[in-house]
C-alpha cells in the first residue's frame, strides 16, 4: 500500500509503533520494522550510552527503515538526540520543545523528522521549521494526547498544512485506517494495540487488564505526571489522580525517579531552575515513573498506574506485531471495496 508517509519513509505498510517508554524496545521496534510498518525508539528511560546501544542493537536485528523518539522537554533528551543525529537514525520523531536543530541535522544525512502535535498552532510551526511529517495526537491517545478528538483534529490539521499527517489516538484496526485515510491522514501510529502484541515487552498481567477492559475505563486527567495524560482506569489510578500531587512528595519522588532513570539529580534540578515554570511539572513527570514501571514492568496494578488508550475497547487478543499489520491492512483494503460498491447502488 502506498501513501506519503509509506513513500517519505520507505515503508511498505503505513503503520506506526510510536515512542512508548519501556515498551518501545529494539526488539519490538524491529518486529515492526521488519513487518513492514516503522518501528519507533522510545528513548525517554535511556541514558545516551543505552540510546546508542539501543539504535545498533535495531541495526542488528532489522534493515529496514526506523526511528527514535525525543520528548524534548525532558532532562537527558537533549543528548539522546544527539546520539540519534550521530547515529545517523532514519527518522527523528520529536515532541514537547524546539525542533529546527534535528530537521538541519538530520536533513544533513537525509534523515527524516516528524512533529508530535496536538494542536494547529503547533503544526504550522513544526511546518515552518522543515518537519517532513506530523504526528497528530487526539484526545483518545493513550498518554498525553490534546483536547480535541482524532475525528476533528486530524482533518482540521490535514486542511491546514501541506506535509503528510500521521493520525495517532483511538486507531487499533483496519476500521480505524481507512477512517484516519479518509480525515486526511497518511498513516496511522497505534500505542495500545502494538503495546498488547506478542512481541510487546508489556507485562502479561498488563495485556490481561486491556483485554478484560472497555472503552470506558480510561482516566484523562492532569493529577497523574503534571500534564493531561489518558491512563488505565483502576482502583490505584482512580486514587492517584482524585488530586494533585504534594509538591515536596512530588520533589522527593522525582528525586527517586532520577537515579531510576538513571539522570544524576543535579542534571534534574538544573533543569528545574532553568525552567522555573516548569518545576511542578518536571516534579510531577519525575514522580510518574515508578509508577508506570511497576503496571509496565511488574505487572502490578496495585501499585502502578498504565498508559493506555481507548482503543483498549477495540483491542480482544495478544496477537503478533505481524498478524496486526497484515489484518489491518487485509480489514481496511476489505471495507473499502464493501464501502465503494455501495455508491455502485
Ligand atoms: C503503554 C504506553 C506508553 C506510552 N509511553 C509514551 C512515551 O513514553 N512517550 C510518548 O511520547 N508517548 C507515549 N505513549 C503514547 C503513544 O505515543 C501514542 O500517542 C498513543 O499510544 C496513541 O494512542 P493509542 O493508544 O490510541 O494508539 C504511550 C502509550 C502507551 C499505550
Amino acid at each position: 500500500m502506498k501513501t506519503r508517509i509509506t513513500e517519505l519513509l520507505g515503508i511498505e505498510a503505513p503503520l506506526i509503533l510510536p515512542g512508548m517508554s519501556w515498551i518501545s524496545t529494539p526488539e519490538l521496534v524491529a518486529a515492526v520494522s521488519n513487518a513492514g510498518g516503522l518501528g519507533i525508539l522510545a528513548s525517554g528511560p535511556l541514558t545516551p550510552d543505552d540510546t546508542r546501544a539501543a539504535i545498533r542493537r535495531i541495526r542488528e536485528l532489522t534493515d529496514k527503515p526506523f526511528g527514535i523518539g525525543v520528548t524534548l522537554l525532558m532532562p537527558g533528551a537533549k543528548e539522546n538526540a544527539e546520539v540519534a543525529l550521530a547515529e545517523q537514525v532514519p527518522v527523528i520523531n520529536f515532541s514537547l520543545g524546539k525542533g529546527d536543530w534535528l530537521v538541519k541535522g538530520a536533513h544533513k544525512y537525509g534523515g527524516k523528522v516528524i512533529a508530535t502535535v496536538v494542536s494547529e498552532k503547533h503544526a504550522l510551526s513544526a511546518q515552518a521549521i522543515g518537519a517532513d511529517a506530523l504526528l497528530v495526537t487526539g484526545h483518545e491517545a493513550a498518554a498525553h494526547g490534546g483536547d480535541v478528538t482524532s475525528l476533528v483534529l486530524v482533518p482540521a490539521i490535514a486542511a491546514k498544512v501541506d506535509i503528510p499527517v500521521i493520525a495517532t489516538g483511538g486507531f487499533a484496526d483496519g476500521r480505524g485506517l481507512l477512517a484516519a485515510l479518509s480525515l486526511g491522514a497518511d498513516a496511522v501510529a497505534m500505542g495500545s494495540r502494538f503495546a498488547t502484541s506478542k512481541e510487546s515487552p508489556l507485562h502479561s498481567n498488563t495485556k490481561q487488564a486491556v483485554l478484560e477492559r472497555s472503552e470506558q475505563d480510561t482516566i484523562y486527567s492532569k493529577n497523574f505526571d503534571g500534564l493531561w495524560a489518558r491512563v488505565m482506569k483502576t482502583p490505584r489510578s482512580v486514587k492517584e489522580t482524585r488530586r494533585p500531587m504534594n509538591l515536596l512528595v512530588a520533589f522527593v519522588e522525582a528525586s527517586k525517579a532520577a537515579r531510576i532513570v538513571k539522570q544524576p539529580i543535579w542534571k534534574i534540578l538544573l533543569g528545574m531552575l532553568a525552567m522555573m515554570d516548569k518545576i511542578l511539572l518536571l516534579a510531577y513527570f519525575g514522580a510518574s515513573v515508578p509508577r508506570l514501571k511497576a503496571a509496565t514492568i511488574d505487572g502490578n496494578l496495585d501499585k502502578g498506574v498504565q498508559f493506555i488508550g481507548q482503543t483498549q475497547g477495540l483491542i480482544h487478543d495478544v496477537a503478533s506485531v505481524d498478524d496486526i499489520i497484515q489484518r489491518t491492512l487485509r480489514e481496511a483494503e476489505t471495507l473499502n471495496q464493501t464501502q465503494s460498491a455501495l455508491w455502485q447502488k
